[in-house]
């Protein structure tokens, strides 16, 4: 007996000590089986206390009435699905009639407090059910990043979202993307993290990084071009855009439309185009974008109208030619003169890290929605990475990367060397490092990008 009950002390030991240094193992191992007993167990109790029951039918009265039974409880939402994750539970439940996906939305603090979890929110599936989804501990504390993820082409997997979810930069879904951030904010890191997700990919990633290249440069091996200053970037801009007129010559060319062409198969992007003709699409990164729009001199300004120019033509047309925009920055609004507020509203996606004060996080999200605002001044400053994300549906999410090196995305940029584009309009801006355009580095050595 008493050897079963020292077992049993090592147990709670450990799984005590679990919890406290390593959240995510714990839930693995102890809390997830915890949780879901206790979800079970309290459900009808803890809906009742917080208002999501409803109350017996009339039907259902009158029957207990004629048969002479006691008066049939109040009923609460039927569970349709109670999954485990890697970071909590999910729930699906099916609404009774009179309830709507608000009340449990509105509910979602109170139910976090009754089921001890870390974190509740809740969405509508379909019409009549509502998807919960609770963490058992904050997964942003120390971002781990599932092993398998589902990647596509010009999708990447870039950070974790509170509820657990991965977040995904989706190019062809969003084009263009615009990261806001005061400096030491994490917005080097998240673009880090976008690189190394690209470079696996089939694309040309080309850079821009003002401050004079410590941020880009070191993974060049996978850049097709680079700029490190404002007069190189102006031209790198105007050769992309005339990498996009040629690309839409090349879509008219293919399209050809006669009546026996399906509509389907009509080209009005690159993606439309058959495989071995589809132009390689292209990422251009741009870091301190301020640099760009900032002038001392006449000289400098003529310089400024140009870059501006060439960034809104791309963010307006770039799309169909398979060139997207990825753009960094402090702040991003009309103190940068003429031509911001324009290129602005072309970045559908927004991101805002933490910010300084409020008409920087206005700058992001103002004109999307006002609670996202509030939430990026809230963004703590010793949780350096969260940031706020908008997405495609208008909603949005509080995100972190995981905290990647630059040492680990170094490697990863040179493990995937050969599949650096050579693009003949770009080649002027080609970095030039020793070796970069010799043997290429098999894959085999993109070993230590896992480490
Ligand atoms: N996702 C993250 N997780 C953990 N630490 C981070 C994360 N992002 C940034 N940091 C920390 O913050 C520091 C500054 O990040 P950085 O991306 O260079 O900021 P910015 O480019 O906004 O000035 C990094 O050196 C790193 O230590
Ligand atoms: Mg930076």
């Amino acid at each position: 007996m008493t050897g079963f009950t020292v077992a049993l002390v090592l147990v709670a030991a450990a799984a005590g000590l679990l919890r406290w240094r390593r959240p995510a193992w714990y839930w693995l191992t102890f809390g997830v089986t915890l949780a879901s007993i206790r979800v079970l167990v309290r459900y009808a109790t803890v809906m009742d206390a917080c208002g999501l029951t409803v109350a017996p039918s009339r039907w259902r009265l009158a029957l207990a009435r004629a048969t002479n039974r006691p008066a049939p409880e109040s009923r609460p939402p039927r569970i349709l699905l109670l999954r485990p994750t890697r970071t909590g539970l999910l729930l699906r439940l099916k609404l009774r009639p009179g309830q709507d996906a608000f009340d449990v939305a509105a509910a979602s603090d109170r139910l976090r407090h009754s089921f001890s979890m870390y974190g509740v929110t809740s969405r509508e599936v379909r019409s009549g059910v509502v998807e919960v989804r609770m963490t058992g501990y904050d997964v942003l504390k120390r971002v781990q990043m599932p092993a398998t993820t589902v990647t596509r082409p010009m999708r990447v997997p870039v950070a974790l979202r509170e509820d657990g979810s991965i977040h995904y930069r989706d190019y062809r879904a969003i084009p263009h993307a615009l990261t806001l951030g005061a400096t030491e904010s994490g917005k080097s890191v998240y673009q880090r993290n976008l690189v190394a997700g690209l470079a696996a990919q089939d694309v040309a990633l080309v850079g821009i990084d003002c401050k004079q290249g410590v941020e880009l440069f070191p993974l060049a091996r996978r850049f097709s071009a680079l700029a490190d200053n404002p007069d190189t970037a102006a031209d790198l801009l105007d050769a992309l855009v005339a990498r996009m007129g040629e690309v839409y010559q090349l879509i008219r060319a293919e399209q050809r439309i006669t009546a026996d062409i399906p509509d389907a198969e009509i080209a009005a992007d690159i993606w439309d185009l058959p495989d071995d003709i589809r132009p390689t699409p292209v990422v251009v990164l741009v870091d301190e974008v301020a640099e760009l729009a900032l002038f001392a001199s006449k000289e400098e300004e003529k310089r400024r109208e140009r870059i501006v120019t060439a960034l809104v033509r791309l963010a307006q047309l770039g799309r169909a030619a398979g060139i997207y925009l990825e753009i960094c920055g402090q702040r991003f609004g009309s103190e940068l003169g003429k031509g911001i507020t324009m290129l602005r509203a072309q970045l559908t996606g927004r991101t805002a890290h933490r910010v300084n004060d409020e008409t920087s996080a206005n700058m992001a999200f103002g004109d999307i929605s006002p609670d996202a605002v509030l939430a990026a001044i809230q963004i703590p400053a010793d949780m350096r990475g969260v940031a706020v994300a908008g997405d495609s549906t208008g909603g949005w999410h509080r995100i972190r990367a995981p905290h990647t090196s630059l040492r680990q995305a170094v490697n990863v940029c040179n493990g995937y060397a050969d599949r650096t584009p050579d693009l003949p309009e770009l080649a002027p801006f080609r970095p030039s490092l020793p070796g970069i355009s010799s043997a290429p580095v098999p894959l085999s050595k993109a070993a230590p990008a896992t480490a």
